[in-house]
């Protein structure tokens, strides 16, 4: 190889492996994105269980539009934070989500899909008293250990 053609190779080379880096760069980039926005979504089904949890333990008066609301929060949340999860964000950013979303993605969804209904469900039984929503409430609050166990892993 001349110097002028092996020039060239290194300079093709390199620019092959910075493309290469790029690339990797934004992918990790959008996948910490999905690990942020997930970890703020939850946080808010989060703040709408402290809501609700004050007023199933009687720390709070019932409010029949405090109680919908959160039950709203909750079922806009188990609809859409399925796209949350790609391919690329299984590691990185803190996340606590388990290896076993992405091996057995039809289940979380199937467990996501449960959620939804459990809080749709709430959404009508906040409008028809305490007694109803209450029913439904503690049945809200199941799927989050039952999904936590399965698909989440503690790491603080
Ligand atoms: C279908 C599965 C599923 C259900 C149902 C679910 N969660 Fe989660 N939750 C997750 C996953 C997965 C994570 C880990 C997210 C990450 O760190 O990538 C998580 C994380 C969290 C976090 C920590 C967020 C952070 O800042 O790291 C809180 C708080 C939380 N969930 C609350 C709840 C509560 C309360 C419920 C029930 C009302 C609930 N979740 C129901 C899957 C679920």
């Amino acid at each position: 190889m001349g110097t002028t053609k092996l020039l060239k190779f290194a300079y093709l080379k390199t620019g092959f492996i910075a493309g290469l880096f790029a690339a990797f760069f934004v992918t990790s980039v959008q996948a910490q994105d999905a690990i942020a926005d997930r970890k703020a979504m939850m946080q808010a089904v989060g703040a709408s269980m402290k809501a609700s949890g004050a007023m199933a333990k009687g720390q709070k008066p019932f409010d029949a539009g405090t109680a919908e609301l959160a039950m709203r929060a909750m079922n806009a949340v188990a609809l859409g934070i399925d796209s949350k999860f790609p391919a690329d964000s299984k590691t990185g950013g803190k996340t606590t989500s388990a290896p076993k979303i992405w091996e057995d993605m039809g289940g979380f969804k199937a467990a996501l899909a449960k959620f939804a209904a459990d809080t749709g469900a709430g959404i009508e039984a906040a409008k028809g008293g305490e007694a109803s929503w209450k029913a439904a409430f503690g049945k809200v609050a199941q799927n989050c250990k039952s999904c936590h166990q399965s698909y989440r892993v503690k790491k603080n």
